[in-house]
């Protein structure tokens, strides 16, 4: 009989490779049993198989199924279903002692809300992370999952400042540091053997790695035309390559814009990738343009410029120190940026502090620890 069942919750892509770490890191403490429910709101193999097999997680023990929809039915799905999970008990018919969550997305919020409603004490991974943008789905999930979870495990000092400011008491609180880069390290030597480069005729260092997502970029046809636009027009003088998350490819043929990319210099509209491949190709890239949290963390930890298609980040630090700057989705801002990254006079950053690779054995330290790290 285990002393502590975890419910470790994941949803989406950019939950596995913050999970991954955790769960190895937890392997370290006998008296844990972590069981995986994974809830389903990534389905496809190439956003959501790929990475339990690339990140050596093993098969979720538990699954969701709830599959994409609206917010309010993706939501209320996970919540109906991950509150009977709770209430069955883990897989050996033991009660489940808290509640794990990484990240942003619905799942995490939804399993978070499930959880405490039924007593289960809610550790967050990633808390206090803020844009102050209320138009951002994910913010209101980070709101909302902080100000219910109860214990904090914050990535970045900003997020310590933000829930100090939010009234959380220091006790709930613990910066451990940025646990998807434990991931980048861990995998960055086998990512770049893969040379995913050279299967797309490309040189290291001599081209860019282009993601787009956000509802606010592309959404509308006007601010998608423009980015890609601007993307076209840099594509003569470096080669880029794009990945496209399955929303943007529904918006850029609902819009009739696949023309802007075929038509383009050297634009390679990619699926989305591996993790592998991915870090093998953001990792030895020139230029990363994106409006990823997760790629702004690891352009920063890798040292490639980051140019963020956003107006705000909850990751300040990604701009104050590391590569990234915002250049929202202006087509002006973005084509300045990408020519002084062309001519050498961008900045360089550095890689913060505790984003050294042992974030998941700080994050498994404070969960075994005594319950008082509870509230
Ligand atoms: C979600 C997260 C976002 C995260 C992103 C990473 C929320 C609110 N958003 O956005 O924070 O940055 O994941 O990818 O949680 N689809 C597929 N296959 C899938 C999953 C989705 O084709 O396996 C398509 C569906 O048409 C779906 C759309 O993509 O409607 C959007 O998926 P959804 O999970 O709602 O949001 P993302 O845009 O992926």
């Amino acid at each position: 009989m285990a002393d502590l069942n975890l419910a470790c919750v994941v949803g989406a892509r950019p939950n596995f490779m913050k999970m991954a770490p955790l769960l190895r890191a937890l392997e370290d403490h006998p008296h844990v049993n972590a069981v995986l429910i994974h809830t389903g709101q990534h389905y496809d193999e190439n956003l959501s198989d790929v990475f339990f097999e690339e990140l050596g997680m093993k098969r979720p023990d538990v699954s969701l199924g709830v599959g994409s929809g609206k917010h309010g039915a993706q939501t209320a799905r996970v919540l109906e279903r991950f509150e009977e999970v709770l209430q069955e008990g883990t897989p050996g018919g033991e009660r489940y002692d808290r509640a794990v969550v990484v990240g942003d997305v619905n799942s995490t919020m939804a399993a978070t809300l499930a959880a405490v409603k039924l007593g289960v004490p809610v550790a967050h991974v990633e808390a206090g992370l803020r844009s102050f943008d209320r138009s951002m789905p994910e913010e209101i999930n980070r709101i909302v999952t902080d100000s219910i979870a109860d214990l904090l495990l914050v990535s970045e000092p900003a997020g310590m400042e933000n829930l100090r400011r939010e009234g959380h008491p220091d006790d709930q609180l613990h910066l451990v540091g940025n646990v998807m880069i434990d991931t980048l390290k861990w995998l960055l030597p086998k990512a770049q053997a893969r040379n995913a480069h050279r299967r797309y005729g490309l040189q290291p260092g001599q081209y860019g790695v282009v993601t787009l997502h956000r509802p606010a970029n592309v959404d509308s046809a006007e601010t998608l035309a423009g980015l890609l636009d601007v993307l076209a027009e840099t594509s003569r003088d470096l080669p880029l390559v794009f990945p496209i998350h399955p929303r943007t490819e529904q918006r850029i043929e609902q819009f009739g814009l696949g023309a802007k990319l075929t038509d383009a210099g050297a634009i390679l509209r990619l699926p989305p990738l591996g993790y592998l491949d991915f870090l093998c190709l953001s990792s030895q890239a020139k230029v990363i343009v994106t409006d990823s949290g997760g790629l702004q963390e690891e352009s920063t930890a890798l040292g490639i410029p980051c140019l963020t298609a956003r107006p705000n980040t909850e990751r300040p630090i990604t701009v104050d120190q590391g590569t990234s700057t915002l250049v929202g989705n202006d087509p002006e801002k973005l084509r300045e940026s990408l020519r002084e990254v062309v001519s050498g006079t961008y900045k360089r950053g550095s890689c913060p502090e505790l984003w050294d690779g042992r974030a998941a054995e700080r994050i498994a330290r404070v969960l075994t620890a005594s319950e008082r790290s509870f509230r």
